[in-house]
């Protein structure tokens, strides 16, 4: 059986000690819940001063992004290395990464296998546009940008891959429970066919996109969802809670 996870993508909002208090908060309200993995994703600059302050706890911590290359020339950036030891999970190929800072496919699979090669379990994101949807085609589409973003990979059995469909991310228009469901079966059955039935049913699926604490437990009832990428929502520790306390306990 798979845990269900539970990921808060905070994206670049809070300070330091904005995001330390923020972090203790969700610690606090969801101490009791151990059945469900839970990760916060803050900025860069918080990772270091709240993994000290949740030191002891089950709430873990992710970065949104990562540069494949250990060190080099390349202002700005944060590498993998870095991060080896400061964090479990890192999110790749957002579709804010893909479409404001133009990332491809190939440079998310260089994060992907570089992630894998440094302990750290990436949570590859994919999803359809508009227009994709649109077209009638989007569970074609959205299997080829995962496969070409997964190009390379050799550990299929620590995959997450979260669908966020582009329409629904901060958008207050969430997917269906049947449209994600419908989705994420394909992304199932595509990975078993690709990599066998064990990394399919090890693959742990998130939906994202508007998920709320009212309309979370509808996600994870469903058979292929595992459990939530959470933006906008992620960065109220009540409401973020809430979210975690629906994905307990669903048969
Ligand atoms: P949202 O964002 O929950 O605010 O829609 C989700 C995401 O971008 O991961």
């Amino acid at each position: 059986m798979r845990m269900p996870l539970v990921v808060g993508n905070w994206k670049m909002n809070t300070n330091v000690e904005q995001a330390v208090g923020l972090a203790k908060e969700v610690s606090d309200l969801t101490h009791a819940i151990d059945q469900v993995t839970k990760v916060i994703c803050p900025p860069y600059v918080s990772l270091e001063p709240i993994k000290k302050a949740l030191a002891g706890t089950k709430l873990h911590v992710g970065a949104q992004n990562l540069h494949p290359e250990p060190s080099g020339a390349f202002t700005g950036e944060v590498s993998v290395h870095m991060l080896s030891g400061l964090v479990e999970f890192a999110i790749v190929g957002h579709s804010e990464r893909r479409n404001i800072f133009g990332e491809s496919d190939d440079t998310v699979a260089s994060k992907v296998i570089a992630a894998a090669a440094h302990k750290i379990r990436p949570i590859v994101c994919v999803g359809e546009s508009t227009n994709q949807r649109d077209s009638g085609n989007a569970i074609d589409l959205v299997k080829q940008q995962l496969f070409a973003s997964l190009n390379g990979c050799q550990d299929w059995t620590r995959l997450i891959v979260a669908y966020e469909p582009l329409w629904a991310i901060g958008t207050d228009k969430a997917a269906s429970p049947e449209i994600a469901q419908e989705m994420m079966g394909s992304i199932r059955k595509a990975i078993v066919s690709k990599a066998g039935s064990r990394a399919g049913e090890a693959l742990t699926l998130l939906y994202g996109g508007s998920v709320k604490s009212g309309n979370a437990r509808s996600f994870f009832e469903q058979q292929d969802i595992d459990g939530a990428l959470v933006g906008g929502s992620s960065l109220s520790a009540v409401e973020f809670s809430e979210i975690i306390k629906r994905a307990e306990h669903v048969d």
